[in-house]
């Protein structure tokens, strides 16, 4: 038998935690022990791993000893506090949250468009995992950027509110049933109400107008793409639970036909093309649940600029994200931690 790698999963009681946790035990992941991390809310509870139950713990200074690798998903202060210890101690960090991902030091990857990048993991000991609209968006674009070189890219993003955590898809559902019963609809998790509405604010405003969400679509796309790439986006919160969308508008330096784009898109790794219009086969949040690969359709030209194209990606925001981290994972057990 192979080395087997003592794990923790902060956050472990959240969606995306869980959703990590279900990607370790599908992928078969190497693990010796599993160590399940919350904050005092969750602690106390059992999660079921590989046929155990496994107590979920409150995550403290010490959680990390012994582990081999830490995986983030319960936001950046967590990730903040917790990381540079966790990694002393030891364990390489995969985090999940925003803490690190501009850190000029830490890798952010996504695996089969950048692993290249996890060379550097042992700098601050934390690989970074984007934004997961950002994981669809580079999904997409990196195949027509490696033929075409992109120049600009305009990106108007549809988040679910499963990307906002499990509060966040309990108050759509108590929404959608308040006002079924004619009762108003209570907003605490948004500034308003998402039900049968879209917010177009997603996280908070900065100095420049954007939102926080909107300067990491463009920060981390630029991280990993190179800076030469213009890019502006908007980003709306829609009343989805699971399934992030974007509509991308690409200007390259040389000319991609649409046939091309779906030709290059059709055989991308993490990426399936759904591009039928005749038969109305496009991709939509309904159909990408659960789903591991990027779905991208509506590829058509521009025909305002020389070199634009058009594309609506869409894919499970909470599934890309722990697959990605996963995915990290096992490249930093196969290639680079003894
Ligand atoms: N959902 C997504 O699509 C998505 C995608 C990409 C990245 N992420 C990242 O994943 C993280 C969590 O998101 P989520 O959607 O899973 O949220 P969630 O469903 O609200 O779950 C958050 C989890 O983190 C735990 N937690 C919160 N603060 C903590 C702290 N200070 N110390 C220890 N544990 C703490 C919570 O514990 P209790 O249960 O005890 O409260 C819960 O288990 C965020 O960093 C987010 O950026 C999420």
């Amino acid at each position: 038998m192979g080395k087997l790698w003592n794990v923790a999963v902060v956050g472990a009681a959240g969606i995306g935690g869980g959703q990590i946790i279900e990607c370790l035990e599908e992928r078969e992941f190497p693990v010796g022990t599993a160590r399940f991390l919350t904050n005092s809310r969750s602690a106390g509870e059992s999660i079921e791993f590989r046929g155990n139950q496994v107590v979920v713990a409150e995550l403290d200074d010490d959680s990390f000893a012994g582990i081999d690798i830490a995986f983030f998903a319960a936001g950046s202060d967590s990730a903040r506090k917790y990381c540079p210890g966790a990694a002393m101690a030891g364990a390489v960090c995969i985090d999940t949250s925003g803490a690190w991902r501009m850190d000029p030091r830490v890798p952010l990857v996504i695996s089969g468009v950048n692993s290249g990048a996890l060379t550097g993991y042992s700098a601050a000991g934390i690989v970074s995992v984007p934004n997961s609209a950002v994981i669809q968006l580079v999904s997409a674009l990196k195949p027509l950027h490696d033929l075409a070189v992109i120049r600009r890219v305009v990106v108007a993003t549809y988040h679910s509110v499963s990307g906002t955590g499990a509060m966040a898809v309990n108050e759509l559902e108590k929404q959608i049933r308040s006002l079924f019963n004619g009762k108003p609809a209570e907003a605490k998790v948004y500034p308003h109400q998402i039900a049968f509405n879209c917010i177009p604010q997603v996280d908070a405003f900065t100095d420049n107008g954007y939102t926080r969400e909107e300067m990491k679509l463009i920060d981390e796309t630029r991280k990993i793409l190179g800076r030469d790439i213009g890019l502006t986006a908007t980003a709306v919160r829609v009343p989805v639970f699971y399934g992030h969308s974007a509509a991308v508008t690409v200007e390259t330096e040389r000319k991609i036909t649409a046939e091309d784009a779906r030709d290059l898109l059709r055989n991308a790794a993490g990426c399936r093309l759904l591009d039928d219009p005749a038969e109305r086969d496009y991709p939509m949040p309904v159909d990408v649940a659960g789903d591991d690969l990027v779905a991208v359709g509506r590829i058509r030209e521009d025909f305002s600029v020389e070199n634009g194209l058009n594309l609506w990606v869409v894919a499970d925001n909470v599934r890309i994200t722990a697959l990605n981290a996963v995915q990290i994972a096992e490249t930093l057990v196969g290639t680079y931690l003894k």
